[in-house]
């Protein structure tokens, strides 16, 4: 499984990266505002810490827009993938921008057939977002399970994003159905190193090294 940060925060990524944890990056609007810089400036220094797919997010609704703005985000970086949300003319944008070889990231998918229709628009990622629809007492897991059974019925190429990923059994869950990535925040990603029983295993061993009176 493939993970990518989601944040805007260029401290952290470069962090998770000398950990190994950086397969590429995901930013959105909320991301983008918290970080607090401009878009560009952000994505340009993501795409020079990972060779990785950087999601930017486009914020225009139309088609027309959508085609301009993607031009200037995929202007910034080789590796950027375009991130549209999921509705009728992102759709159209997908298939455009795809067919013209671009990455795209089609985000904010809820349901199976939301994710079977970016598969047909070309997209390289579906993001469902599981947290969120934890959030309203439906198991985001399920979604992802269904959406992987959809693709491997049709042999879509489209990789499944899992986002709006809040815990480390969100990641669990989802490498265990196959999905191909997860993006989390690095709280999340540095979390899953945790266990109390390692952190108790080298208190012991520490202890008994001291005994030996040896140094290396
Ligand atoms: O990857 C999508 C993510 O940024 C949304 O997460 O926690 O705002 O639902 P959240």
């Amino acid at each position: 499984m493939k993970f990518f940060a989601d944040t805007g925060d260029v401290a952290e990524i470069r962090e998770l990266a000398e950990m190994g944890l950086v397969d590429g990056v995901t930013t959105n609007p909320s991301l983008i505002a918290k970080a607090g810089r401009p878009l560009k400036d952000v994505i340009k220094e993501i795409c020079a810490i990972t060779t990785g797919p950087v999601s930017a997010e486009v914020a225009a609704l139309d088609f027309a827009s959508m085609m301009k703005e993607a031009e200037v985000l995929r202007k910034i970086a080789k590796n950027v993938a375009v991130k549209v949300p999921l509705t009728v003319d992102g759709l159209k944008a997908c298939k455009a921008l795809s067919s013209d070889g671009t990455m795209v990231n089609v985000t904010l998918c809820f349901s199976p057939n939301q994710a079977l229709l970016a598969a047909k628009a070309g997209a390289h990622f579906v993001s469902p977002f599981i947290g969120r629809l934890d959030d309203i007492h439906i198991d985001g897991m399920d979604l992802v399970a269904e959406i992987r059974q959809i693709y491997d019925n049709y042999d879509y190429a489209t990789n499944i994003l899992v986002a709006s990923i809040r815990t480390p059994n969100h990641i669990k869950q989802a490498a265990l159905i196959g999905a191909d990535y997860a993006t989390a925040p690095p709280a999340v990603l540095k979390s899953l190193i945790k266990h109390p029983l390692t952190d108790k295993g080298i208190e012991m061993f520490l202890a008994d090294w001291k005994k030996t009176g040896q140094s290396i």
